[in-house]
């Protein structure tokens, strides 16, 4: 399992960014691009290497670990998986492909696009001196156009970028992106139940497709929660001096809530039931809300059956569990 946090090559470049940056200005500037996300709008307003860079010192370290814990649970299902190429659209600084390299040793070529010179820019300094990514390609461009033109790839990652833009194009985006997969494709959404939405609606359109779902779900079938229940997990991050500084914090860390659907061409052999929330743990039981291949399921574990009363112990939100 690969750590949430940022790894050291990456904090390295960021600390390195930051020297010469007034941090009240880089939080200044965090503050106001928070405030331009809260309100609806997108990465538009990130249109200065200050502005690229307080977005990376605030936002970054969150997204960066609910990728993370996406490639995590891929990886625990499909052990065996080994890409050799990656494609990050809306990549912005590069997030998920610090991630994907983190995970997947194996990977040798990584290519990113996105509309953002300013993130592009940073994207490119951030990885200048790393020994996986300093070969990087990035593409600046509007995705389907890009995407258009490139070549299939055996995992491709769209992270935190599907709710910049509109419905019909996220659907048209949505079967591009599936067209330039070879193996597997991630996409990782806030933790909202607008994100769940976009998600689940991606979801259903790209098994309509052919698509084999690997993680959470344990089927391709329809999402058995029921509205205003959604589907999404959180993830436990530490945040740096520089990253309390920018985002005017005192907790020593963050907890950031995400969804995510990884969709594969061929179907697993099996499928884990996945934990949905916390179980809730006390001397009688153990009570936990999994989704089954069957459907939603309220699991009782007896602290009488010591044995799987002991396993269910370890459960935690987001884990596949049999
Ligand atoms: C919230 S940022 C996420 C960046 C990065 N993937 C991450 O997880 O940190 C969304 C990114 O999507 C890019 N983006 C949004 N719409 C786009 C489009 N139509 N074509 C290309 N890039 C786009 C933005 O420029 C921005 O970099």
């Amino acid at each position: 399992m690969t750590s949430p946090d940022l790894p050291a090559e990456l904090k390295a470049a960021l600390d390195g960014k930051l020297r010469g940056f007034s941090r009240n200005d880089a939080a200044g500037r965090a503050a106001s691009i928070s405030k331009t996300y809260r309100d609806g709008g997108g990465s538009g307003a990130i249109r200065s290497e200050t502005d690229a860079l307080a977005y990376a010192l605030a936002r970054m370290p969150a997204t960066y670990a609910a990728v993370t814990a996406s490639l995590n649970a891929l990886v625990e299902v499909r052990p065996d998986f080994a890409p050799k190429n990656l494609l990050d659209v809306g990549a912005g600084p590069g997030t998920a492909t610090w991630a994907a390299a983190e995970a997947f040793p194996s990977l040798r070529d990584f290519s990113l696009l996105d509309a953002n010179e300013a993130l592009r820019t940073l994207a490119l300094d951030l990885a200048r001196d790393s020994t996986r990514l300093h070969g990087i390609g990035y593409e600046r461009g509007e995705a389907r156009a890009t995407l258009t033109k490139a070549g299939t790839t055996d995992l491709v990652v769209a992270s935190y970028m599907i709710g910049e833009i509109g419905d019909a194009e996220q659907r048209a985006l949505a079967e591009l992106m599936w067209e330039k997969t070879r193996d597997t494709l991630l996409v990782i959404e806030p933790g909202t139940p607008a994100g769940y939405a976009r998600i689940i609606a991606l979801r259903e359109r790209l098994i309509a497709l052919g698509a084999h779902i690997a993680a959470p779900c344990p089927h391709d079938g329809k999402c058995p929660l029921q509205t205003p229940d959604w589907c999404h997990f959180t993830q436990r991050l530490q945040r740096s001096r520089a990253h309390k500084q920018v985002k005017g914090a005192e907790l020593p860390f963050e907890d950031e809530k995400f969804a995510y659907v990884a969709l594969t061409r061929s179907p697993l052999a099996e499928r884990p039931s996945r934990v949905l929330a916390q179980p809730v743990v006390t001397k009688v039981e153990i009570t936990a809300k999994l989704c089954t291949p069957n459907g939603l399921a309220l699991t009782k574990v007896p602290r009488r059956a010591k044995a799987d009363y002991s396993s269910a112990r370890r459960w935690r939100w987001g884990d596949a569990v049999n």
